[in-house]
């Protein structure tokens, strides 16, 4: 089973950026580049106090609405946090769980990470779960084993079709917001890494339906070299999706 099976998600992961009415301006702007663009998933990822405003701009249209991060508890005394509900009642379809800024800033271990992909995943949407190795991983010959335990604590105690509900994002912390790509190369390789992780973990053909984004660095120059690689079935961007039309160049240069 090859790439063809697998829809292509482009994601923009908007971090801490933009104002209500900022987001609502990039949103309609998007929304007219990419109404045309069928056969590829379109998601946003806004801060938590622009998801509401942004989500009816893109009401009914081919662009899906993420959250950046969540708690996995429902309710209760967790000042400051938001739970998976309270996203799915605001219309998010996606939640990004354990992005590298989350593991280096804010103390997300692979077990907090699983706990968020399982709640998320107990209200019927979808972890965008990311892994990716530091510079000093890669470097001291790491990688492999960074991906592993990401990939494995992240999806622990899921079943298959709990798996398939997931996205997986592979984000080498070094090309984060440096402007340093992955070549398309190294990202396969990471990217046939965590499929062949997922193959001995589930089965071949569970493994060959999940998708494997790439993000750092993401660019409309470099967007299709990446995807045109076998194991690359999308994107998460991080500072191009901040414009609509060097986003919108991003989700054309994909397909
Ligand atoms: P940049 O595209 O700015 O490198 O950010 C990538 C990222 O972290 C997306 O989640």
């Amino acid at each position: 089973m090859g790439r063809t099976m697998r829809t292509p998600i482009i994601a923009g992961n908007w971090k801490l950026n933009n104002t209500i009415s900022e987001a609502v301006e990039l949103t309609s702007e998007l929304k007219d580049l990419v109404e045309e663009s069928t056969d590829i998933e379109i998601v946003v990822a806004p801060p938590f106090t622009a998801l509401d405003a942004v989500g009816k701009v893109i009401k009914d249209s081919n662009i899906a609405l993420a959250a950046q991060d969540v708690y996995w508890e429902d309710s209760g005394a967790y000042t400051g946090e938001v739970s998976v509900p309270m996203l799915k009642d605001v219309g998010c379809k996606y939640v990004i769980v354990g992005h590298s800024e989350r593991r280096q800033f804010f103390s997300e271990t692979n077990d907090s990470v699983n706990l968020k992909v399982k709640a998320v995943l107990s209200h019927g949407i979808h972890p965008i779960l990311c892994v990716g190795e530091q510079l000093e991983d890669r470097e001291a010959g790491r990688t492999e084993a960074v991906i592993k335990e990401h990939v494995t604590g992240g999806v622990a105690n899921l079943s298959g079709d709990e798996l398939l509900s997931c996205v997986i994002a592979y984000e080498p912390v070094w090309a984060i917001g440096t402007g340093k790509t992955a070549t398309p190369e190294q990202a396969q390789e990471v990217h046939k890494y965590i499929r062949n992780l997922l193959k001995a973990i589930y089965s071949n053909e569970i493994a060959s339906q999940v998708r494997i984004q790439y993000g750092g660095s993401v660019k409309p120059d470099n967007a299709a070299k990446l995807m045109a690689q076998s194991d690359v079935d999308g994107a998460l961007v991080g500072g191009a999706s901040l414009q609509a039309e060097s986003f919108a160049l991003i989700v054309k240069n994909a397909i």
